[in-house]
C-alpha cells in the first residue's frame, strides 16, 4: 500500500489526476471504475481540462440508487454525465452503468458482474464513506460480495441528503453496487479521502485490523493499492 499525503484538496485532486492520466497514457484502452460523491469532483474537473483522448477508454460506474430513473437529477448516471461524461470524448457504448429501475434487479446485477469479468477493470477509483463503505458496500458486507442490491446505512443516507434538499426521507433506502470482490478484482485501486470527517475512518481502515465492520479495511489486502489523502483526512494516521 502506498499512502500519499497532500496539503489540501486541490493537491489531492492534482495527484489523483496524475495517477489516472498515467494509467490512461500507459494503456489507451484502459478500463476504469469511477465513483460519484464530493471527493472525486476535483479529479474530474482537472481530468476534463487535460483534454485526454477517451475514445478507447471504457468506464464502469460503481453504484446507483434503487428505483431512480437514470435521468433523475439525483441518479449517479446523471452525476457522472454532468461532471465527466458530457465533457470528454468517450463513446456512449463504452460507458457502463447500473440501472436502478431495471425490472429484474438480480439479472441487472448479474449481467453487470459478467460485463466486468469480460472487461477486467485496470484502475478503480474509490471514495470512502464515514462508516467505511466503498461503493455502497456498507459495514457487514462480505469480502466475497458481488454486484447486488443493498440497504443503505442511515448514516450514508444522512450524508447524502445534501443532494436531496437535506431531507433524509427523500434519499432512497436501497442501492445497487459493485461488490467488495468486484472492487478487489481491479488491477489497481486508488482510494481518495478528504476532510477531517474522514480522519477516523481512514485510521480504522488503514491502520487497524481488517474487519467486516469497516469495508474499506479489506483494501489493505490488495497488492496495488494507492491512497491519496489531504492533510485533514490524514490527521490520525
Ligand atoms: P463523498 O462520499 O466523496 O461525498 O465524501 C464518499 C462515499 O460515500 O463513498
Amino acid at each position: 500500500m502506498k499512502i500519499i499525503i497532500t496539503k489540501n484538496y486541490n493537491d489531492l485532486s492534482s495527484k489523483a489526476v496524475e495517477f489516472v492520466v498515467k494509467e490512461i497514457l500507459r494503456k489507451k484502452s484502459a478500463i476504469l471504475g469511477l465513483p460519484t460523491g464530493g471527493t472525486p469532483m476535483g479529479l474530474y474537473r482537472k481530468l476534463i481540462k487535460m483534454k485526454i483522448d477517451f475514445s478507447k477508454i471504457k468506464i464502469f460506474t460503481l453504484d446507483e440508487y434503487y428505483g431512480l430513473d437514470k435521468n433523475s437529477n439525483n441518479s449517479y448516471y446523471y452525476y457522472m454525465k454532468k461532471y465527466l461524461f458530457s465533457h470528454i470524448n468517450i463513446p456512449e457504448k463504452n460507458i457502463y452503468t447500473l440501472n436502478g429501475k431495471a425490472k429484474n434487479i438480480d439479472k441487472e446485477c448479474y449481467q453487470y458482474e459478467k460485463l466486468i469479468k469480460k472487461n477486467p477493470i485496470d484502475l478503480i477509483v474509490l471514495g470512502i464513506g464515514k462508516d467505511g463503505h466503498i461503493g455502497f458496500n456498507e459495514p457487514g458486507s462480505s469480502l466475497n460480495s458481488k454486484t447486488r442490491l443493498v440497504n443503505l446505512d442511515p448514516s450514508t443516507r444522512k450524508a447524502n441528503s445534501i443532494y436531496f434538499n437535506n431531507k433524509i426521507e427523500n434519499v432512497p433506502k436501497k442501492a445497487l453496487t459493485v461488490g467488495i470482490s468486484t472492487i478487489m478484482s481491479a488491477k489497481k485501486i486508488l482510494l481518495l479521502a478528504s476532510g477531517i470527517e474522514k480522519a477516523d475512518i481512514i485510521r480504522n481502515a488503514l491502520k487497524e485490523d481488517m474487519s467486516k465492520d469497516v469495508p474499506a479495511s479489506v483494501l489493505k489486502l490488495h497488492s496495488h493499492l494507492t491512497v491519496i489523502l489531504d492533510n485533514r483526512a490524514s490527521l490520525n494516521i
